[in-house]
């Protein structure tokens, strides 16, 4: 049987802190809810401690959403754990996900401390969550830039303090793919007690490769990929949740697999981006307005002859109707007679050489061709039928 990959989904914490991506309550049970029918495991819903509106959201997605675990985050401080866990109180399943960081730079430039009393800290902070909640995740901050010898130590502490889930954040995006992957490696290799807990990603994409770093923990041996819708998140941005899936998807070697229902992907990432402002690149992977759209005369008579030629998806499983032939400059022949065959006009071979040289002067031009401006091309064909 396949191994199982947890899908934990933070766009409405790291996601929603972007600047201009604030949601209101009900924006973010909209959200919420369509994160349940995608089939995330796990909903970080939020920060309670660091504002009303968060605190309330937690308690009405809590209330409204029973499917996932829904999971809120704190600092290593007992004052932001008691709020959260007031927050969960009508989760079905909660999860308080608790942490401090770890990197020398974080260490001694954001706490002033030492990494004896960083583990200290990060022990209590796990004891005192567990005293409200079963589920406690704890995140070693910035263990993309941590010492691994050091990183270890820390999560075999955390691991034997109760932690259910230990989350390896690459909160800088620094990290390469090899890198990252040895590092989870290490842990697997070097934690005593590791099997008592699911070892989690969560990558940042400052140098785009959060999905690859994510990937490369995935097959070290992570169980949780910590992502988000459209990969939006804090600078620039985290791990996107629907690369992770497809690509989990399209590798079938790897023999893992997760609860997402792919045919919703397309209409979460749409209300995503509609709800948060924020547009999706259309190049962008798997969600993008061309990224299933073929645009050169080559590809597109190969797709049109057998879509295995350059489809290694199939678009009806993110949700979309179909691919887009798209029609410019460099499309053939073969494009423009199946763009004419689906308006049901059939163009014999003199009838499409005329219309095709009328084409590619249009194209030249136009960089947005519509189905009026085609049927305008075969004015004289067509009236004379
Ligand atoms: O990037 C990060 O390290 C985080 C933690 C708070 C989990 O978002
Ligand atoms: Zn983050």
């Amino acid at each position: 049987m396949a191994d199982r990959l947890y899908i934990f989904d933070t766009t409405l914490r790291d996601g929603e802190q972007v600047p201009g991506c604030q949601l209101n309550t009900v924006e973010k049970i909209e959200v919420a809810q369509a994160l349940e029918l995608l089939g995330v495991d796990v909903i970080e819903a939020g920060f309670p401690v660091s504002s009303p509106g968060d605190f309330q959201s937690v308690i009405e997605i809590s209330k409204a959403v029973s499917m996932p675990t829904i999971c809120a985050l704190t600092r290593a401080v007992e004052k932001d754990i008691e709020v959260a866990a007031d927050a969960l109180r009508y989760a079905k399943r909660g999860r308080i996900h608790t942490g401090i960081g770890v990197s020398a730079e974080h260490i001694r430039y954001k706490f002033n401390s030492t990494p004896e009393e960083i583990i200290e800290r990060a022990i209590k902070a796990v004891k005192y969550a567990k005293r409200f909640v079963e589920d406690v995740e704890f995140y070693a901050e910035d263990a993309g830039r941590a010492d691994n010898e050091y990183l270890a130590r820390v999560v075999e502490a955390v691991i034997a303090a109760g932690a259910t889930v230990v989350n390896i954040p690459d909160t800088t995006g620094y990290c390469l793919p090899s890198e990252y992957g040895a590092k989870i490696k290490y842990l697997f290799e070097n934690v005593s007690g590791i099997q008592n807990a699911i070892i989690a990603t969560h990558c940042h994409n400052d140098l785009g490769m959060a999905t690859a770093n994510s990937i490369a923990g995935v097959m070290n041996g992570a169980r949780q990929v910590e992502c988000t819708i459209n990969g939006i998140g804090e600078r620039a941005g985290n791990t996107s949740l629907e690369e992770v899936v497809m690509i989990l998807k399209c590798h079938k070697e790897l023999d893992i697999e997760t609860n997402i229902n792919t045919q919703r992907i397309i209409k979460s990432s749409r209300l995503v981006s509609n709800l948060m402002n924020m547009p999706i690149q259309p190049n962008k992977a798997i969600v993008g307005r061309n990224a299933f759209a073929h645009s050169s005369g080559i590809h597109q008579d190969g797709v049109l002859k057998n879509r295995d030629s350059y489809e290694i998806m199939n678009p009806v499983d993110v949700g979309l109707d179909n691919n887009a032939i798209v029609l410019t400059a460099r499309s053939g022949r073969a494009a423009l007679k199946n763009r004419f065959e689906q308006m049901g006009i059939v163009l014999e071979n003199g009838d499409l050489d005329s219309v095709y040289e009328k084409f590619l002067k249009l194209a030249d031009t136009n960089k947005n061709i519509q189905d009026e401006d085609l049927l305008k091309l075969t004015g004289d064909i067509t009236d004379a039928r």
